[in-house]
């Protein structure tokens, strides 16, 4: 099945990630949130990593400028639902998102396939709720989505083959690389990279390293691009403690147990990035370790 039209539920940190991709890549985009307000702010984000493209030369300008001019906000589900593709988002809470897939359920056109963004939450459950798990997929970006090479492809149990190929298809053309992942807690990035998010903060709590210790350890002792702490402040220390709590009660094993001074943080409001103090305080003029 081809597909023109992208509707992206979902405006937040990964959505207009995969709204901008999808653009670059000639789709058309519908850009849906609950407000006007929230699809304005994701649109002058994107504005601003196009920019970004275009001052590394990445892109061209005439790519900015087309790219944004296919991103159409549309607060009104409706017309998402009459896309050929549906990117669902938005908050990683499985009760608003069965309300998400419930109220687009009258305008879905017979052939659209409804794909989730989820980083943690059972393909096969979230699907049974719909009327078409077979055409239904978990289709899992990284963050930052424009930088990240990878999307994870999960099947529920019920979808097809046809529904497989054509979102295959679709990664090839936004210029990313697929990796298939069975539908399991987590699936495969989440299943591997928060458990060592995890174990950094209980080394980080049982007094193995400082905060800054454990990042440079891991940066220049295994060369990944950021620390574990600061990957965990990255992404979000909420949504780190969410996808070990999945982990922990999906497979029931205690190896996965959250570790209490990331339940802390959590409580504390210390989010990472977004909140402005996590494993790192951002208030100031450069990130300064919390401990
Ligand atoms: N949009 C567009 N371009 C962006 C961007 C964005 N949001 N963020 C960064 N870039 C570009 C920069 O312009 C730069 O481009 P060039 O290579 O063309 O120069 C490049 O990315 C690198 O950025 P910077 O030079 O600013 O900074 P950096 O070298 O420190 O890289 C990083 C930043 C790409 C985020 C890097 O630190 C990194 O790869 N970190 C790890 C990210 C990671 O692990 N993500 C996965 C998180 S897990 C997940 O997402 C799954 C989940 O469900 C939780």
């Amino acid at each position: 099945m081809e597909i023109k039209q992208v509707g992206v539920i979902g405006a937040g940190q990964m959505g207009n990630g995969i709204a901008h991709v999808f653009a670059l890549a000639g789709y058309d985009v519908l850009l849906n949130d609950i407000s006007e307000e929230a699809v304005a702010r994701a649109l002058e984000v994107i504005g601003r990593n196009l920019e970004r493209q275009v001052s590394r030369a990445r892109i061209t300008e005439a790519d900015r400028e087309a790219a944004l001019a296919r991103i159409r906000p549309e607060t009104d589900l409706a017309a998402v639902g009459a896309a050929d593709l549906v990117v669902e988002s938005a908050t990683e809470k499985e009760a608003i998102k069965n309300s998400i897939f419930e109220s687009l359920a009258p305008y879905l056109a017979p052939q659209t396939i409804l794909t989730t963004n989820t980083s943690s939450i059972s393909i096969t459950r979230l699907a049974a709720r719909t009327d078409r798990p077979e055409r239904f997929m978990g289709f899992h970006f990284m963050n930052p989505v424009p930088v990240m090479q990878l999307v994870e492809l999960i099947r529920g149990i019920a979808t097809d083959q046809a529904t497989y190929d054509t979102l295959l298809g679709v990664v090839e053309t936004l210029g990313k690389t697929a990796a298939s992942s069975e539908d399991y807690p987590a699936f495969i990035v989440n299943r591997i990279l928060i458990p060592m998010i995890n174990e950094a903060v209980y080394a980080l709590y049982e007094g193995v390293g400082s905060v800054a210790s454990i990042d440079i350890s891991l940066k220049l002792g295994a060369n990944h691009p950021m620390g574990p702490l600061e990957l965990a402040d990255f992404i979000g220390l909420d949504t780190c403690l969410a996808i070990m709590n999945v982990l922990h009660e999906g497979l029931a094993d205690t190896k996965y147990r959250p570790c209490p001074l990331l339940v802390k943080y959590v409580e504390a409001g210390w989010l990472g990035r977004k909140s402005k103090r996590g494993f790192y305080d951002y208030r100031g003029e450069t990130p300064v370790p919390t401990r």
